[in-house]
């Protein structure tokens, strides 16, 4: 792994919504070069930029239409590579996304195969024999090419499926090729040149887009798997120092294939949204919220991944509801108390940092759907579009939360009570400590038989701290089974630690025992 990624924190960058240096009201490159002394004050090493290449923007760049150039909106091609140096000049990190699932419509590779004849892309895409057969459960895209089949789509029905081949071919539907097919291979090629142009010119890894279902028929993963560790033996050759962090969901499987790390997913089955995005949030003051389940789940998921379990927890993403949307700032600085002590490389999305919040009622940008409210303009200051933009209001890619009250930047920084001045605290706290960094382990305690608190020891390097979380609105007096030591970090109400420990509501409390 490289050494970087040991105590990484990184910051989610949705590009449109950032910062605006050219006046058009939707973000660019040189808005987020220009914004990294912020980034870097906040404590964050390393940045996860969205897709930000050439694209038609039906699923907001997931559909892309060139892998290897900048979409003009966004800049060019030299001022990503101006961004990487002066990232590395600050001591940080940039990964990029990689979409290898599935293209634009638009994409050179699509167009060409969707011709009748022959040619070198012909088999670049998963396609039926027939345009009056579907390729099963997975979704197709038919009728608007003179060849005569159906593509196989992965996520919109405007992106279609690219060519890994499949683990187990049915015998009877010649058109699922092997994994081992001219086409398979060829794709995979193609994949490891994007991966190569762009580490070339100074990327430091990736985050890797529905990393899971490149192959089809792969019931356990066992051909996805195989051909990421493929591409692993490319990057150990070509670029060692590569990060690779996947959204897959399973990391007893994704470190398998070579990634470093894996996300803990807001969908599937690992409980993350019983902590800060269902009806009853296990980190709202209310108190009524189970983290058991998500805790029976992290342990196995680490188990099965040899005890390394590098699974990162995000505070959001482009993806899911902001954490702004179910808890208060207080609750939102105890939430950021458990994200930034936990192993994996934290990610905190662009705006959470403040305690952004989900803009209701928007209309789709993008195909965001009701994902939309959560990609609003970042919110700088409190002058003009929030300081994100100088375009006028209406030019905005997404309007801006029109709450008068919204939080910003400035006025957090100028406030040492404000979720930023915390969330500072804290990462400079896990800085100076590798047990709360990426690699360190995890223990949860079982103080109490009731949900409340939560209660872990991390350690690393002979060095273990115990975190003490109570969320909840009700004090709770816990016996621990050893002796505590100096506490290193504290917000909320005081926590005495003795033979009997007394928890109050809204507390956390980090200490070395
Ligand atoms: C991305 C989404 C995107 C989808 C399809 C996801 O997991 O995070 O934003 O729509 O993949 O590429």
């Amino acid at each position: 792994m490289p050494k970087w990624l040991d105590n990484a924190v990184f910051y989610e960058i949705y590009p449109q919504s950032f910062k605006d240096t050219d006046s058009d009201g939707i973000g660019n490159i040189n808005g987020i070069t220009h914004k990294l002394d912020y980034i870097r004050e906040l404590g964050c090493t390393a940045i996860w930029l969205n897709p930000c290449f050439k694209s038609p923007f039906g699923d907001a760049g997931y559909d892309v239409e060139d892998y290897l150039t900048v979409a003009p909106r966004y800049g060019t091609n030299d001022d990503l590579i101006r961004l990487f140096h002066e990232a590395h000049r600050r001591g940080m990190h940039v990964i990029l996304d990689l979409v290898p699932g599935h293209t634009a419509v638009t994409h050179k590779w699509f167009r060409e195969s969707m011709k009748a004849e022959k040619n070198q892309y012909t088999d670049r895409y998963v396609w039926t024999d027939s345009v009056w057969e579907e390729p099963q459960g997975m979704g197709s895209l038919k009728g608007i090419s003179d060849r005569d089949g159906c593509c196989a789509v992965n996520f919109f029905s405007h992106q279609p499926a690219l060519n890994y081949g499949f683990y187990k071919p049915d015998p009877l539907k010649k058109w699922q090729q092997p994994m081992d097919s001219e086409g398979a291979l060829a794709t995979r090629e193609a994949l490891k040149d994007i991966m190569r142009f762009w580490l070339s010119a100074g990327c430091d890894g990736f985050r890797v887009d529905m990393a899971g279902s490149l192959v089809k028929n792969d019931e356990d993963g066992k051909g996805t798997i195989s051909l990421w560790q493929d591409v692993r033996a490319f990057l150990d050759r070509e670029f060692p120092e590569a990060a690779m962090i996947s959204e897959w969901g399973e990391p007893d499987k994704s470190l398998q294939g070579g990634f470093h790390m894996d996300f803990l997913l807001h969908f599937g089955p690992s409980h993350y949204n019983d902590l800060f995005r269902c009806d009853k949030p296990y980190f709202s003051a209310e108190g009524k919220g189970v983290i058991s389940a998500f805790k029976a789940k992290y342990n196995e998921s680490r188990e099965k991944s040899g005890g390394r379990g590098l699974i990162c927890i995000p505070s959001g993403n482009h993806d899911m509801d902001r954490l702004a949307r179910r808890l208060s700032p207080d609750e939102m600085k105890i939430a950021f108390g458990f994200l930034l002590s936990m192993p994996g490389a934290p990610f905190i999305y662009y705006g959470d940092e403040i305690g952004m919040r989900y803009v209701e009622n928007l209309t789709s940008v993008e195909g965001g759907y009701g994902r939309t409210g959560s990609r609003s303009p970042m919110q700088w200051d409190r002058s003009l579009n929030a300081g994100f933009s100088c375009a006028s209001p209406d030019k905005l890619y997404i309007p801006l939360d029109p709450d008068k009250n919204r939080p910003d930047v400035k006025s957090q920084l100028a406030d040492g009570d404000s979720v930023l001045s915390e969330v500072k605290r804290l990462i400079s706290v896990r800085m100076d400590h590798p047990a709360l960094q990426s690699g360190g382990g995890i223990e949860f305690l079982d103080v109490s038989s009731e949900e409340y608190p939560l209660c872990y020891i991390r350690s690393a390097e002979g060095e273990k701290i115990l975190a003490v979380i109570n969320p909840s609105g009700r004090t709770y007096v816990i016996r621990l089974p050893f002796e505590v030591g100096e506490c290193i970090y504290s917000n909320g109400g005081e926590i005495s630690v003795g033979a009997d420990t007394s928890v109050p509501p809204r507390s956390c409390g980090f200490y070395r025992i």
